[in-house]
């Protein structure tokens, strides 16, 4: 049995933390410090660690040291050529294909159609009563990468690609993931063969719409997929373009989303920053309705308070690899297959590199700057979020667009826990606002 670090001998304690495990993990980092072995009710321990100089062992390890750690079960939804399952060579080649589509200044070109989308989505929020504002964020970040990823415009098409993708979301059950033998229809009858007509309606849409990309290419991310060419000039099949395409909406879509609705719950318990927010809003508006979209994306307040929330619900807590080879971490050898992961909540709550880390203090980030190793919500190293940077600017887009425009009371009476979603975690409640008239 190979010598792993320390930690909690078994894992019956986190049936009490089931629904929100994290702050459990702080508590497990002060108990055991901060490299620590967490079993895992019904699965393998995974080696977690918030020490920064362990975290940028692993980030900075040669890329071979890995395979992919997503669980197989997501290849039902997303197919085996997403960037998600690929590991060593293959993987390096599709992210060099795809880095160019989220360069910084090509996502800057996307701004304004992120607030035309949050605009049209805000509208719909219900004045004078209480509504939670996840799904309206939801709303928003499915049709900004229906539109600027996809690169469809047509109100109409927008629509019916909105409806596809949330068809096939809500039909997956997760048993026929785990459960193979399910993966055959009956008769057109059962969870799979549901789950197979949407899927397969929503690839004739996205067939048909690399097809249009093909003979009028935009300025969409889709547009360039389909242009690029590998180092030996090979272009990328449309089956893996369907892939890449699906990878986004799973890895963009729930996880910008939860970050606003977060962000609007950290701004409405605290009163300062949200008054120091709406001063620097205020006077971005240069006599418009709303500040126009390239300025919020400058905001120094607003990306203070987009970094804090990602600093305190950071949507992927744990950055997971799982160890092809033997890894060294710290006094550790760990043998190839251990799970390891560079545990971005508690690094996020050390209070030697984030003092009060429970509290919500956005200027944390105007006053200092912190490592990629201190600091994470994107990860890091050879698999470190492709959509960081347009991540980023949506963030800023939506948030600076949604409190220039509606002004919001909190109509939560207890602490807003998190929760599992789908792939990530989330509020619980969907964070329930009453939007003022
Ligand atoms: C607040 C929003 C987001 C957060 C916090 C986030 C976070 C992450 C994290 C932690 C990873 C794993 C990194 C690692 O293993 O080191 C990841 C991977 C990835 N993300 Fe994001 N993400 C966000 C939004 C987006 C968006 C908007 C897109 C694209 C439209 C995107 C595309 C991807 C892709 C393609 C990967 C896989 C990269 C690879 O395996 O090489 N993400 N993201």
């Amino acid at each position: 049995m190979a010598h792993l670090p320390p930690g909690p001998r078994s894992a019956l304690p986190q049936l009490r933390h089931m629904r929100d495990p994290f702050p459990y993990m702080v508590a497990l980092a002060r108990e055991f410090g901060d490299t620590i072995t967490v079993p895992i009710l019904g699965a393998e321990p995974i080696v977690c660690t918030a020490d920064p100089t362990e975290i940028r062992a692993i980030f900075s390890a040669d890329p071979l040291a890995f395979a992919s750690a997503t669980n197989e079960a997501i290849s039902v939804i997303l197919g085996r050529g997403s960037i998600f399952l690929q590991a060593g060579e293959p993987h390096r080649r599709t992210r060099k294909l795809l880095m160019p589509a989220f360069h910084g200044e090509r996502v800057r070109g996307y701004a304004a159609r992120m607030q035309q989308a949050t605009v049209r989505w805000s509208a719909s929020l219900p004045r004078d009563r209480v509504a939670p504002i996840l799904p309206v964020a939801q709303g928003i970040t499915l049709d900004v990468i229906i539109e600027a990823i996809f690169g469809e415009q047509d109100p109409a098409r927008v629509r019916s690609l909105h409806e596809g993708i949330l068809g096939v979301v809500d039909s997956f059950n997760p048993l026929i993931a785990t459960f193979a033998a399910l993966q055959r229809e009956f008769f057109g009858l059962g969870p799979w063969a549901k789950f197979r007509r949407k899927a397969e309606a929503l690839e004739e849409t996205m067939r048909a719409l690399i097809a249009l990309k093909r003979d009028a290419p935009g300025d969409d991310v889709l547009s360039l997929l389909v242009a690029a060419r590998d180092e030996e000039g090979q272009a990328l099949s449309e089956r893996d373009v369907i892939e890449q395409l699906l990878t986004f909406v799973v890895a963009g879509h729930e996880t910008t989303a939860t970050s606003v609705a977060w962000a609007v719950y950290e701004l409405l318990r605290a009163p300062n920053a949200l008054a120091t927010l709406v001063r620097e809003l205020d006077e971005a508006r240069s006599g418009a309705a709303i500040p126009t979209a390239d300025s919020l994306v400058n905001l120094r307040y607003l990306r203070a308070v987009c970094d804090e929330t990602l600093r305190m619900h950071p949507p992927v807590p744990l950055v997971q690899r799982r160890c092809a080879r033997p890894l060294s971490l710290g006094a550790y050898e760990l043998p190839a297959g251990t799970m390891v992961a560079a545990n971005a909540f508690a690094a996020h709550h050390r209070e030697a590199v984030f003092a009060e880390p429970f509290a919500f203090r956005p200027e944390r980030f105007i006053e200092k700057s912190y490592t990629p190793f201190e600091y994470l919500p994107f990860g890091g190293g050879h698999r470190r979020c492709l959509g960081a940077a347009f991540a980023g600017y949506e963030l800023a887009v939506m948030l600076g667009t949604l409190l220039s425009s509606q002004r919001f009371e909190l109509a939560e009476p207890a602490p807003v826990r998190n929760a599992f979603r789908i792939g990530t975690y989330g509020p619980e409640t969907g964070v329930r606002v009453r939007t003022l008239s």
